[in-house]
């Protein structure tokens, strides 16, 4: 049988709610990575008009002040505010959201529930958690689904976050374990590398160097292990009987490395739920008492 080559994002006007840091990030890998041109980008914020017309100078997109144009120009809706200002801006855009609307929000701690609630006319919305490295490329976004959502939808949403790094998909019970792991992990990884760069430092490198070593040690581990080949299987590789990584191992796995990450996911994991909680689906008890990004 012959298939055929559908490019899900053929003919597909995005509207921007929101065009702050993440907004930004999905703009440039979509223009950068994918079929779409700048024109059937349309950016929507709350007033910074510089903002809208910096990205205009930068991508081409189209800045659009209405929300009710863009709700009439846009098939898909991204959803990227702070989620402290989501109930002001959903009472904007709702009575301009159209049953055929696809809603896609990036909001951490916004449940689908909490959405749908807010966008009564909103019949399709999915919940994505990308991350920071998003800004280059290199994230990776969970993905939650609706049970019903067909197959044409999944590989649209698929291909946003494609352009943006990689994509996983999973039920939204597990959204804050993801926003624990993925979502917060890249400042776990700076700390390692602050860690590692300061260690060096204190034995007598320069502190330029001891970072340039750290962050090109990690940089390097991290393409390593984008190779296919598991992390331990590459750690058992390197790790000579009686050499130098088996002793520098060996002081990490006393002193409870794996235990202090698995409490850290947990930890913002429980964070992110608490969080979540505040937003229920009635109005005004959003994220006020903190922030997950
Ligand atoms: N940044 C990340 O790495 C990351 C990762 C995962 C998820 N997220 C999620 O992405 C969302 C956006 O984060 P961000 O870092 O991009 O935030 P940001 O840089 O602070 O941008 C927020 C944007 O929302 C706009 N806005 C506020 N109220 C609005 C309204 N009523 N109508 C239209 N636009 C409105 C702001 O406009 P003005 O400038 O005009 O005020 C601004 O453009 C958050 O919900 C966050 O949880 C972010």
């Amino acid at each position: 049988m012959q298939m055929r080559n559908v490019d899900p994002l053929d003919g597909v006007t995005l509207g921007f709610v929101g065009a702050g840091n993440m907004a930004e990030a999905l703009i440039r890998g979509l223009l950068r990575n994918t079929s779409i041109v700048p024109g059937s980008i349309l950016v929507n914020n709350r007033g910074n008009a510089a903002r809208l017309v910096g990205l205009k100078d930068r991508y081409g997109i189209v800045p659009e002040e209405s929300k009710d144009v863009l709700c009439a120009r846009a098939d898909l809706l991204v959803l990227a505010v702070k989620p402290a200002d989501i109930d002001v801006c959903t009472t904007q855009l709702e009575p301009y959201v159209r049953r055929d609307h696809l809603i896609l929000s990036v909001l951490a701690g916004v449940r689908l529930a909490a959405l749908a609630a807010r966008l009564p006319r909103g019949r399709r919305i999915v919940r994505a958690m990308p991350n920071t490295s998003a800004t280059v490329g290199a994230g990776i976004t969970a993905i939650t689904y609706p049970s019903d959502t067909d197959e044409d939808i999944r590989a649209l949403v698929d291909a946003i976050f494609a352009a943006v790094g990689e994509v996983v998909s999973v039920a939204e019970d597990m959204i804050d374990v993801v926003t624990g792991l993925s979502g917060s992990g890249p400042a776990y990884i700076y700390l390692v590398a602050e860690a590692l760069a300061e260690a060096g430092r204190k034995l007598g490198l320069s502190r330029e160097i001891a970072l340039r070593l750290a962050i090109e040690t990690i940089a390097g581990a991290g393409a390593m292990m984008k190779s296919g080949v598991e992390p331990s299987s590459l750690r058992r590789q390197v790790t000579s009987a009686g050499g130098t990584t088996e002793a520098g191992l060996a002081i990490l796995q006393d002193r409870g490395l794996s235990a202090m990450m698995e409490a850290a996911v947990d930890s913002a994991s429980k964070r992110s739920r608490e969080l979540a909680d505040l937003c229920r689906t009635e109005r005004s008890e959003v994220n006020t008492a903190g922030s997950l990004y």
